[in-house]
């Protein structure tokens, strides 16, 4: 379908932030598309409009249930000026998913790239030019009616805001350096059953207290453990994560549906795979991981994400007591995927596996 969303352009443009300064997801563009959902009529009125606050009904579902989701996408900005987006498929898919789990009314599948596409032609200056930066998209979803129900909403808002964007644990532009990670064996992220491998606030808000806790002993995140026997490694808080021990490379697998499925996740077992690199998806104990730190096996451990891009691990803390890992360094292979990843997305790696879509 071809959709041709109208634009209203701010009369107020802000100033753009320093490109060497950026963190993750401080500032926000001068514009965000906004499209609405009724039963009977479905998504309606896709449009372009200046950043502003939104109206929204104290009494309105998603403040009380939180009936919500949302992606994580980037644009980059190529060599030659040109802009594009890493495999918008994926988010297709998975919103898809979550959206059944939610009860939400599903977007057509096109209709994620063409409004993202419409927005980011609007605030094309905004992408940064800088090493390490890119433009965090995020499309969110709520339940918009004024109900105390605890039933779907019959009004929805579709969102999409733009944030120029660095790393989101790392500090450091010019290349990679490593996090501490808290192993959390207390709070679980995700049961069986529950909502883990969809996109929902409500998994990042109910991670908060752990989070919190991890920082006590100057951690950055958690390392989650499976919801049943606290025993196996799930993921981080903010994203999937990898092992390499005896030099193949451990990840949890998607089949409990307590993991998210994380689109760089699934580009760096790609990778890994056509590098020849054994990857095994299932379970992986944490006494398996300290006693490979124990013995010297442990030879690497890294978050994947799409704010995290690859984040290597230099220390796990377990127990209260310090792994390191690595001697706390950034290890090849994690180097390696990160430089061939953020590549590919800035388009200073040949893509040879059409994960790249340009847009602008
Ligand atoms: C992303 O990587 O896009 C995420 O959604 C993680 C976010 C909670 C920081």
């Amino acid at each position: 379908m071809s959709y041709n969303f109208p634009v209203t352009r701010t009369t107020h443009p802000k100033q753009k932030p320093d490109e060497s300064a950026l963190g993750f997801a401080k500032y926000f563009t001068d514009h965000m598309f906004v499209m609405d959902y009724d039963e009977g009529q479905g998504w309606h009125d896709g449009r372009v409009v200046p950043y502003e606050p939104l109206q929204i009904d104290p009494a309105s579902c998603v403040l009380h249930y939180a009936q919500m989701m949302f992606e994580g996408m980037k644009a980059y900005r190529t060599p030659d000026n040109k802009i594009q987006l890493f495999r918008p498929d994926m988010n297709v898919k998975r919103m898809r998913k979550t959206f059944e789990r939610m009860c939400m009314p599903y977007l057509p599948d096109d209709l994620l790239v063409e409004a993202v596409s419409a927005l980011i032609k609007v605030d094309a200056d905004w992408v940064p030019h800088a090493q390490g930066t890119s433009l965090y998209i995020r499309p969110f979803v709520f339940g918009d009616e004024v109900s105390f129900s605890v039933l779907p909403a019959k009004h929805y808002r579709f969102l999409i805001i733009l944030s120029p964007t660095g790393s989101y644990y790392a500090a450091n532009y010019n290349g990679l350096s490593t996090t501490r990670i808290y192993v959390q064996d207390k709070y679980i992220r995700a049961a069986q059953g529950g909502t883990g491998y969809a996109k929902v606030g409500g998994n990042y808000g109910g991670g908060m207290r752990a989070s919190q806790d991890a920082m006590k002993y100057n951690c950055k995140d958690v390392l989650w453990l499976d919801a049943a026997e606290h025993k196996y490694v799930e993921e981080i808080g903010t994203s999937n994560a990898f092992f390499r021990i005896n030099d193949e490379v451990y990840t949890a697998s998607l089949e409990s549906g307590t993991i998210l499925p994380g689109i760089t996740r699934d580009s760096v077992i790609t990778l890994l795979k056509k590098w020849g690199i054994k990857v095994n998806e299932g379970k992986l104990a944490i006494d398996d991981v300290i006693a490979a730190s124990k013995d010297g096996s442990l030879q690497e451990v890294f978050a994947s994400g799409t704010a995290a891009v690859i984040s290597p691990i230099g220390c796990l803390n377990y127990n209260g007591e310090d792994f390191t890992i690595a001697d706390g360094n950034v290890g090849p292979v994690a180097q390696k995927l990160y430089d061939t990843l953020y590549g590919i997305q800035t388009g200073k790696v040949e893509d040879d596996m059409g994960w790249t879509v340009p847009i602008a």
